[in-house]
């Protein structure tokens, strides 16, 4: 039987088939739980912290309500309101914050930190996401996959569409080597170029044992029966002086009607992390407007479509980051 008691979550990589299949049916239970009322207070007792160095709306406000849920109690420090980092070294705040919370769940940029802050904590790390990974993302993800398309995951195909060298990118390829999944990151040559070869050539590896296809293409051939169009923001946080250069090399992959035709899939579900800039009714949307950028990587009409799951998707943030707190810590 799996047990993930005492276990950091800090990507994919590190958890068999078996164990992330366990984390979805957790999920799916703890889902049908919440919606029928039943209230479990796994967490009760427990007390966990928030390490925020980028902003959030999802991820923060899914381990808040999850612990809420599980009667656990939250303690939230963005970079500007708390030493570490700046006038306490990582390796003593993580030893420090060790001592007060049994789980620390991190959100910044290298994943080193992650990977320090439980070495060296001695409790439960979360990943929140980090510039190479967002591993609670892709449960939430899965999940969403399994309720909506009547197929195993090992016989879906995701075509993940625009900035193939980003977290989420790289976070599918991983989640899809180790379930057995079809991937493709479908982007220009000239990102693809960028991505990193180690990961590539890790994921491959997981991909040559679980039977998974894990490509990096160009060519709108690729959409062909693709089960899941995804996307993302073609600048991620903390990379929003590329905009311009990403507008230019990302406008033939925006995700539109046309695109998800090419699937020849009248069934295919569209996906998106979010934020998603599908129209213009942000502030950074239309500041880069007025300098001539559009930076909307998906149609408004395929946003608003029937194909669309993207509020199923990030409902299930919640119940999956709920999974990982409670098997790990409860
Ligand atoms: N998808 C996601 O991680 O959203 P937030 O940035 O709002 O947490
Ligand atoms: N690639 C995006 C994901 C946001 C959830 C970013 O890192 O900003």
């Amino acid at each position: 039987a799996v047990n993930l008691k005492g276990r950091s979550f800090l990507t994919l990589m590190d958890f068999t088939p078996e164990e992330i299949r366990y984390l979805l049916d957790l999920s799916r239970d703890l889902k049908a739980k919440k919606r029928a009322g039943i209230k479990n207070e796994v967490l009760k007792g427990k007390n966990i912290v928030l390490l925020f160095e980028k902003t959030s709306t999802r991820t923060r406000c899914s381990f808040e309500v999850a612990c809420h849920d599980e009667g656990a109690c939250v303690t939230f420090l963005d970079s500007k309101s708390s030493q570490m980092g700046k006038k306490e070294s990582l390796e003593d705040s993580a030893k420090v914050l060790g001592r007060f919370f049994d789980g620390i769940e991190y959100r910044g940029y290298e994943q080193s930190v992650v990977e320090d802050l439980a070495k060296y904590s001695g409790v439960p790390v979360w990943n929140g996401l980090t510039d190479v990974d967002h591993p609670t993302q892709i449960l939430a993800d899965m999940l969403t996959i399994e309720e909506h398309i009547d197929k195993p995951l090992n016989k879906v195909k995701v075509v993940f569409c625009g900035d193939v060298r980003n977290n989420m990118s790289y976070a599918w390829m991983y989640g899809c080597a180790k379930m057995g999944m079809h991937f493709v990151a479908y982007g220009p040559d000239e990102l693809a170029k960028q991505m990193d070869e180690k990961i590539i050539s890790e994921v491959k590896k997981v991909a040559e044992k679980t039977g998974a296809v894990i490509e990096i293409s160009s060519s709108e051939n690729c959409l062909k029966d693709a089960d899941v169009i995804y996307t993302d923001i073609w600048a991620s946080m903390g990379e929003e002086e590329e905009i311009p250069e990403r507008v230019k090399l990302l406008t033939p992959y925006k995700v539109t009607m046309e695109m998800l035709d090419k699937t020849e899939n009248p069934d295919v579900i569209f996906l998106h992390c979010l934020p998603s800039f599908h129209d213009f009714e942000t502030d950074m949307a239309r500041e880069q407007k007025e300098k001539g950028y559009d930076i909307r990587e998906v149609t408004d009409e395929v946003f608003r479509s029937r194909h669309s799951k993207v509020f199923d998707e990030a409902e299930n943030r919640m119940h999956t980051i709920k999974a990982v707190i409670v098997a790990t810590i409860g």
